[in-house]
């Protein structure tokens, strides 16, 4: 059996679709139910399911974007960096082995010639380097606190997308915005994202951090392009004149914008599809 925590959020929901969808048994525990934050009731849970893995999706996201962090900074604190501390310190305690969804927020730009942050960098963009946005800032914490935890996997998720219309999804997120502004980065196709992470732990492979992204960063640019030709958008997209003029106008905090180096995961065994070829499948079966 396996604990989800954090099912009822966006990265949760694709984590029960995919356990559905393999007939994996599963509870996910909603925080109204059960305040899995808290130690001793996360304890007790354990104790009376006996899962044998524990996946955690939980996490503060700030709504609609990253912006919403800096006025919830106390929430955003407690979801992304005490909560996996909670859960890491538990799971040791109960010998339960665990996975735990991280971000690639946590790095910006990319190497000179071009290439990508790998997990043994440290991240460019925290509290540490003091240069980032509160959510980036608390992400990397928790992933510093789970540095001292070596029995689990730490999955970097970077800007999600699928098929599936909708207020979370890069795709969505770029067709809604009235403005938009160049960058390349790293995405991970949500349902590839969870596939893999599953299979990090369905082979055994070595506990860590693995940047789960789609190999061969993109472009708003190059995205933009395929949405056109894919037809799903007749919008004349507008773009901010650079990044000065998008934190000027646009934004509170700062964003990251970032590529990451997706061997680690394919040396393991673990394929994901390239950037535009999975933008590309979302397209051709984009649900409105
Ligand atoms: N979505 C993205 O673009 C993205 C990108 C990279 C990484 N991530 C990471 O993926 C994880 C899941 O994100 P998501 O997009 O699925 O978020 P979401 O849709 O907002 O869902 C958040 C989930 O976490 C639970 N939760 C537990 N403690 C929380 C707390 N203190 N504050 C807020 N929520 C809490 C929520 O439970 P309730 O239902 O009880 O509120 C909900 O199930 C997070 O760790 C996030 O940092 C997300």
């Amino acid at each position: 059996m396996i604990l989800l925590l954090g099912g009822s959020g966006y990265v949760g929901e694709a984590f029960q679709k995919l356990l559905t969808k393999r007939g994996i048994v599963f509870a996910s525990i909603a925080r109204h139910d059960c305040d899995y934050s808290q130690p001793e009731t996360l304890r007790e849970l354990i104790r009376k399911t006996k899962p044998h893995f524990l996946i955690n999706s939980a996490g503060y996201t700030g709504k609609p974007n990253v912006d919403g962090c800096e006025l919830d900074k106390e929430n955003c604190l407690l979801g992304n960096s005490v909560l996996p501390g909670v859960v890491a310190r538990v799971c040791a305690e109960e010998k339960l082995l665990w996975g735990h969804v991280s971000s690639g927020c946590i790095y910006t730009g990319a190497h000179l010639d071009g290439s990508g942050f790998t997990e043994e960098e440290t991240p460019n963009f925290s509290f540490r380097t003091n240069n980032c946005s509160f959510y980036s800032g608390t992400k990397a914490l928790g992933e510093e606190i789970l540095l001292s935890y070596p029995e689990c996997y730490v999955w970097r998720l970077r800007m999600p997308f699928n098929e599936f219309d909708g207020p979370r999804n890069y795709i969505t997120k770029l067709m809604r915005y009235e403005k938009i502004v160049e960058f390349t980065n790293s995405l991970s196709h949500l349902d590839e994202f969870v596939s893999a992470c599953w299979e990090t732990w369905e082979r055994r492979v070595p506990f860590g951090i693995y940047n789960v992204v789609n190999p061969g960063p993109v472009t708003t640019k190059g995205v933009v392009e395929h949405i056109v030709k894919a037809g799903i958008s007749n919008k004349k997209f507008q773009f901010f004149k650079d990044e000065a003029e998008f934190m000027k106008v646009a934004a509170k905090a700062p964003r990251s914008n970032c590529v990451l180096d997706g061997s680690k995961l394919l040396r393991c065994g673990i394929k994901m599809s390239d950037g535009y070829e999975a933008v590309d499948r979302a397209l051709k079966i984009w649900v409105k």
